[in-house]
């Protein structure tokens, strides 16, 4: 979703600005947009469609300037086009506004200001944010833009710049990230750390209701109060940043090949194998609340729901907690009785996810004990929870998420090894779960050395226009997210169902021309799969499995299988899921899909 990205410093902004741009256009989005000063002069060049065209639309102008801010937007408030891109600016044209997040006030404010002979050109929530800093500017943008931001309601990350005052830029944040850059001589400020790791390692991450000056000589940071903060400067190494294709055509191939190590980087330095249990350094501050908690409560969207879902189920069957497992949308607007026993998990990826942050907002109000498993350091969630346990699978680019899935049934597994030891677990059953553990990345290798086959059967099903996707018990939440794969990139219509359930509505649906996706290992329920399955091909249904090599009656009565290594049944879906990326990733390339950046999706939802 929108990104932000600014520089002050002593070189040429502009290709710092596109740089930055290009590495946010991962997070999806619409039109992009920069405003920088050069000799008093505001010069806005905004495009609708990707970076490159704005790079286009800039091509032959010369423009001199040393600062400046810019955008990609992600259409909320009005559809995407060039006057709705951002930055927008005032009846001056003087200021100059990038914004992610949403003003929830901003059509009581545009009337007010309107009364005031403010004209608006866009449809977007931010433009209010450029008139309100007009109304409020009296020689000095800081003043201004603190007294703007006391009248929204809403979220914000925005950064500020007015034409006749040299080499400042003013940012701040309340739900909305914001990373300070500090180079030598040169500031950024970024919405993430992406956008600005070319130029610097060191960053600051603000806080909510937390502002930001920069200029070419220095910076402060302040919070809402008009108060002056010191804040440590965080050094990251160039690991963290890493965001090249290493050769692979897409970032998604890239990220499903790096699950072995990436897998192994999730458990690496955080299991007792004597002892039969994990070490979670991040959960050692809130270790007594941990073991005292009856309940948990998994918040989480998307991919990180199924995982929730399946952490469920691995929860419940290593320690003695009662685990629900909710869509955090749902979860903040429920009527929920919480207390210091409950535990409340949020698992997120980006750790921006507006709903996500929003029910651990909400469950933080109840007292609950707030616990994440977070993959982008130091984002809101990992700054709001209690305590967390980072992926460190380093960044994921393909908006479909594929490694840092695989990343967090490790860790739920870690964390529930760790509760579980407390309570009733044997030493013999959490070695037997490490053990199965360290084994994974080299069955995960096993499936990727077989590429070539699923291939072969992805090309075979790329015309259909429906599947089904069913599974039951651990494999019930791989269905699911084996479905949302494939019609995430390939825009094919996919439904994951628990095969229970299928014979109380989807069996409807079934005929030659709507094949189903059954995972079925050779598992406790593997004989009520293969009567699900006899029941689809008695409709005339193909059905492609995903099952183990001894499981002979499914792959005897399958149109196609594609055979996995075996595990213990709690880890088997992080072997499942492997060639079901694989299987949409390889029907989304012969259907010509944008892999990486999928229409209408973005991967990191900052809006509700
Ligand atoms: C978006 C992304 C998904 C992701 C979901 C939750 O929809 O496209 O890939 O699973 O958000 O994101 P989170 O960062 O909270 O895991």
């Amino acid at each position: 979703m929108c990104g932000i990205t600014s520089y002050c410093g002593n070189k040429q902004a502009i290709p710092i600005l596109i740089e930055g741009l290009k590495r946010l256009e991962y997070r999806g989005y619409d039109s992009a947009g920069f405003a920088v000063i050069d000799n008093k002069k505001n010069i806005i060049v905004k495009s609708q469609g990707k970076v490159l065209k704005l790079e286009e639309k800039k091509a032959g102008k010369k423009i001199d300037s040393t600062f400046g801010i810019a955008h990609t937007r992600w259409a909320t408030h009005g559809e995407p086009s060039e006057i709705n891109a951002h930055p927008q600016t005032d009846c001056t044209k003087k200021i100059s506004v990038v914004h992610n997040g949403i003003i929830e006030n901003y059509l009581e404010l545009k009337e007010e200001l309107i009364k005031k002979d403010h004209k608006f050109v866009s449809e977007t929530d931010t433009e209010v944010i450029a008139h309100l800093i007009e109304e409020n500017f009296n020689e000095d943008l800081e003043d201004a833009v603190l007294k703007s931001i006391e009248r929204l309601i809403g979220t914000f990350g925005i950064a500020v710049i007015h034409s006749d005052i040299d080499h400042k830029i003013v940012v701040a944040k309340r739900g909305s990230p914001i990373i300070i850059g500090v180079g030598e001589n040169e500031f950024f400020a970024a919405s993430d750390s992406n956008a600005i790791s070319p130029f610097t390692k060191k960053m600051i991450y603000l806080r909510d209701d937390e502002m930001a000056v920069l200029n070419s000589d220095g910076y402060y940071i302040k919070n809402f109060k008009n108060e002056i903060l010191e804040k440590e400067i965080e050094t990251f190494d160039e690991v963290s940043f890493k965001t090249d294709k290493k050769g692979y055509e897409h970032f998604m191939l890239k990220e499903i090949f790096e699950q072995p190590e990436t897998i192994e980087n999730a458990f690496r330095g955080r299991i007792i194998e004597n002892e039969g249990v994990s070490k979670l350094g991040g959960l050692i501050p809130v270790l007594d609340r941990l073991k005292s908690i009856n309940k948990l409560i998994i918040v989480s969207c998307g991919t990180s729901y199924y995982a929730g879902l399946l952490g469920r189920y691995i929860l419940e069957n290593l320690t003695e907690l009662n685990v629900e497992c909710e869509l955090a949308s749902e979860f903040r607007y429920r009527r929920l009785k919480l207390d210091e026993n409950i535990g409340v998990l949020a698992i997120s990826q980006s750790g921006e996810t507006a709903d996500t942050l929003a029910a651990i907002k909400e469950a933080k109000r109840k007292g609950a004990l707030l616990l994440g498993i977070v993959n982008v350091v130091g984002s809101s969630i990992a700054q709001i929870t209690d305590a967390g346990v980072y992926n460190f699978a380093g960044p994921e680019i393909g908006v479909a998420s594929t490694k840092i899935y695989t990343s967090q049934l490790v860790i739920l597994t870690l964390m529930a090894l760790l509760i579980g030891r407390y309570q009733g677990l044997s030493y013999y059953e959490g070695s037997q779960v490490i053990c199965a553990l360290k084994n994974i990345p080299d069955k995960v290798r096993e499936i990727l050395n077989d590429a070539d086959k699923i291939k072969k059967i992805a090309l075979k099903y790329s015309k259909y226009r429906d599947f089904l996707y069913i599974g039951r018990l651990y494999n019930y939440p791989t269905a699911m997210e084996g479905a949302l794969k494939l019609k995430e990139i390939s825009y094919i219509h996919a439904e994951g169902y628990p095969a229970g359930e299928m014979k109380h509505g989807p069996i409807s649906l079934i005929d030659e021309n709507f094949p189903t996706v059954a995972i079925a290992p050779d598992d406790s329920a593997i004989d009520k799969m293969i009567s699900n399955i006899q029941q689809i091909k008695a409709r005339k249904g193909k059905i492609i499995s995903i099952t183990n090599k001894d499981a002979k009656k499914v792959i005897d009565i399958s149109n196609d299988s594609i055979i996995v290594p075996k595990t213990i049944p709690i880890l088997q879906p992080i072997l499942n899921i492997v060639p079901l990326q694989l299987f949409a990733y390889y029907i989304a390339k012969q259907r010509g899909c944008n892999i990486d950046k999928p229409r209408n999706l973005a991967k990191s939802v900052t809006v509700e």
